[in-house]
């Protein structure tokens, strides 16, 4: 754990916490506050104290703290003169709040209260990574493509690696893995509220791999019963023991899928080479962004990228506007992969939808991942 961490809105507040701590402190301002990829690189080294001004734009503020807060662990204190703010920043895991009008001797009092409580409690978890596959519109690989990540990265990273399939009604990850799961979603969603990942262990499934795995349910009026406060309470718990969870969704943006993109480091959209497939991706886009949605790395993954489709990677990038990471082209190996259960990941063999699929991997690893807080699953590879 290292220093003062300060995400400045206005001169004033990075003055006043500039002065206090005699400039030991890191201040992020302008388009850096705005950019998550660089906040999360400044938060990777475990800040002692994140100090987030709240004088000019107070709900940016606020998203931003209670992604601080959830996402990384970190102890964070807002600054702002508008006491009506308290209740929202308390809903948000704000523990503290610093008047921007008062003076150095008050804040320095302030930040190093709350260095102590921060230092005494424990409670900077640095936390995994959530990598959740999404698309607008159904059949267009999902499934195929977030096993094979999950996949991908147990073997290259040898971290610990979970897979949650929150396709609720008609998840298919277990047969896309060929495992038989003895739990499913519901039951190990319920025991997450407890809190404890080692509570969670007995509901996973071991893939060869060492991959593990929350299978889909498929008894559906189970799957109506989950709650998105379970869904959250899953994914948080498996955070403080997984270096990656990787969620498998539903077409769209069912409620389950909003409550993980909540959560999410890392997205990873995929569309068929269609016109209303890309229509919808635009719109989901579109939808992210109004949302405020904060990830860190965003991929576009475009399968069936066939030229024979009628469209290019172009027409694609022009309608979303953005860029296409990933391009799959369609191949008779990737159902047989599917329908013998085994990942092309796994079987590693040098064919080019391994390598496009490769790739998405090798832009999740390399950064910043989870360094467990009790270790419970990292040494998996000896004790397998
Ligand atoms: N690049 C590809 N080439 C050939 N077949 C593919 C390719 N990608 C996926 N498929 C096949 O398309 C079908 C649908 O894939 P998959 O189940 O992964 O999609 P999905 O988006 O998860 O679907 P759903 O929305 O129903 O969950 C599967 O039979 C799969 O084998
Ligand atoms: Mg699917």
């Amino acid at each position: 754990m290292s220093g003062v961490l300060m995400l400045a809105q206005a001169a004033a507040a990075s003055e006043l916490i500039t002065e206090a701590t005699a400039g030991q402190v890191t201040v992020l301002e302008g388009e850096q506050v705005k950019s998550p990829q660089v906040v999360a690189q400044h938060l990777a080294v475990q800040p002692e104290l994140v100090l987030i001004d709240a004088t000019v734009d107070p709900s940016e503020a606020l998203g931003i703290s209670g992604w601080v807060v959830e996402r990384f662990g970190a102890p964070v204190v807002l600054i702002s003169d508008d006491a009506s703010l308290g209740l929202q920043a308390m809903r948000a895991g704000v523990r503290d709040m610093l008047r921007v009008t008062s003076t150095p001797a008050e804040a320095r009092d302030t930040i190093s209260r709350n260095r102590r409580l921060a230092g005494s409690s424990g409670d900077a978890v640095h936390r995994g990574r959530v990598v959740t596959v999404a698309s607008p519109k159904g059949g267009v690989g999902k499934t195929t493509i977030t096993t094979n990540i999950a996949v991908g990265l147990a073997l290259a990273t040898q971290l610990p690696v979970v897979l949650v399939d929150l396709d609720l009604h008609f998840g298919d990850v277990a047969s896309a893995l060929n495992l038989e799961p003895e739990y499913t979603l519901p039951e190990t969603a319920r025991a997450a509220l407890a809190g404890d990942p080692l509570a969670l262990k007995p509901y996973l499934t071991r893939h060869e791999t060492g991959l593990w795995v929350v299978a889909g349910s498929d008894d559906p009026v189970a799957a109506d019963a989950v709650t998105a406060q379970e869904i959250t309470g899953l994914l948080r718990t498996l955070t403080l023991d997984f270096a990656y969870v990787v969620v498998d969704t539903a077409p769209g943006l069912a409620e389950a899928t909003l409550t993980a993109l909540d959560l999410t480091s890392d997205l990873v959209l995929v569309t068929g080479l269609d016109v209303p497939g890309v229509r919808g991706l635009r719109k989901e886009i579109e939808t992210l962004n109004e949302l405020s949605m904060l990830m860190e790395t965003r991929q576009i993954v475009l399968n069936f990228a066939d030229p024979s489709r009628g469209l290019s990677v172009a027409d694609v990038e022009a309608t979303v506007r953005a860029k296409v990471d990933v391009a799959i082209p369609t191949a008779g190996i990737v159902p047989i992969s599917v329908n013998q259960g085994i990942p092309l990941l796994q079987s590693r063999g040098n064919d080019k939808i391994s390598r496009q699929l490769d790739q998405i991997v090798g832009r999740l690893v390399g950064r910043p991942t989870v360094e467990t807080k009790r270790g419970l699953f990292s040494r998996r590879k000896e004790s397998a």
